[in-house]
């Protein structure tokens, strides 16, 4: 197959930073795309209705001026001390999910709960409303391989006291998780970014280290790859795509300590038909990147489709500011 027509994708997670940088992610983000969620870890963070509405009116004033049809999903983060009522407002401003940052899980989430018992009365509000919970589920105090696999009591805890909350487990990157997805209720699900599909570890570290690479939760094994892709292209629809593009200035990317991050949003496409291919799986792909995630957040499928063509194309050295995933490399696929 060299021609692949799906209904237009959605992405249930990428980062737009603010400022003189958001223009280009923004749309580099929409391009291709029905919908896109918007990760709230900006500083000062999306956590009031007041935030939320500004961001949102930041991000459409870009995508109008560019004539761009992607629809916006906003989401605000939990902290604790918030409380339940602006919980609820921030539902009220248009909010389709809490996000939940391990305090110190990764970047700009210092201000995040340390244990969901912090955040009590802001799970049960969101469990009331029936909206979603989403983690970023590593323990930041475990070691990197083990951070993901260790959060898993966490997220059964918040399942055993919030029996109606419906949670996504986000960047899904281990087996393990894989496997808890499976065991646990519908009510919980799971997004899978395309870099997680497509590398592991030893393309972060192994021919010199590509710190564009380096995000968080950290790239696993071979094995852990396989069970990933396994999911994406189940049909399951508890998988979904999230891309989690996440830029950092090239600038940062090459100074020490380096921010976690991995700007993928102009080759999540590409990665994503490139792992489907190498699966047989390219009839899945659809449904993983548009009909899964939409069902999920109950969100209207795409009246309109997009084209991905296999003609190889070589990813820039740089992009919008930053090192872009796979920058330098040869991928198959393209958007059109
Ligand atoms: C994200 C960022 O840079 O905002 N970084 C990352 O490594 N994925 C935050 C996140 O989703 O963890
Ligand atoms: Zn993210």
């Amino acid at each position: 197959m060299t021609e692949l027509v799906i209904k237009k994708p959605n992405d249930l997670h990428v980062h737009l930073r603010q400022g003189d940088e958001m223009e280009g992610y923004a749309l580099r983000s929409a391009e291709h795309f029905e919908h896109m969620l918007v990760m709230p870890n900006i500083k000062p963070p999306v956590a009031s209705a007041k935030a939320l509405a500004e961001y949102r009116r930041k991000i459409q004033d870009i995508l109008k001026r560019h004539k761009s049809d992607c629809k916006l999903l906003m989401s605000f983060k939990l902290i604790p001390g918030m409380g339940s009522d602006t919980v609820r407002e921030c539902l009220r401003a248009g909010a389709v999910c809490a996000k939940y940052y391990p305090a110190g899980s990764t970047t700009n989430a210092d201000d995040g709960p340390r244990h969901p018992s912090e955040i009590a009365e802001e799970l049960s509000e969101l469990e009331q409303a029936g909206f979603v919970l989403s983690v970023h589920a590593e323990a930041p105090d475990s070691p990197e391989f083990s951070k993901e696999r260790d959060f898993l009591s966490v997220i059964e805890y918040i399942l055993t006291r919030y029996p109606n909350l419906r949670i996504v487990v986000e960047h899904l990157s281990s087996a393990d998780a894989v496997q808890a997805i499976l065991d646990w209720p519908e009510r919980v699900g799971a997004s899978i970014t395309a870099h997680h599909l497509a590398y592991t570890v030893e393309d972060l570290v192994s021919d010199g280290l590509d710190s564009s690479l380096y995000c968080k939760p950290v790239l696993k094994t071979q094995k852990d790859r396989e069970a990933l892709i396994a999911a994406a292209i189940s049909g399951n629809a508890k998988f979904f795509f999230g891309s989690d593009s996440a830029p950092h200035p090239a600038a940062k990317k090459l100074c020490l300590p380096v921010p976690a991050g991995t700007y993928t949003a102009p080759v999540r496409l590409s990665l994503l038909a490139e792992v489907f291919e190498e699966a047989k799986a390219l009839n899945r792909l659809e449904f993983f990147a548009s009909t899964a995630g939409a069902l999920w957040y109950n969100l209207p499928a795409s009246p309109q489709a997009i084209k991905l063509v296999k003609e190889p194309w070589r990813v820039p050295e740089t992009l919008d500011g930053t090192i872009p995933c796979a920058h330098g490399k040869f991928i198959n696929w393209q958007a059109q």
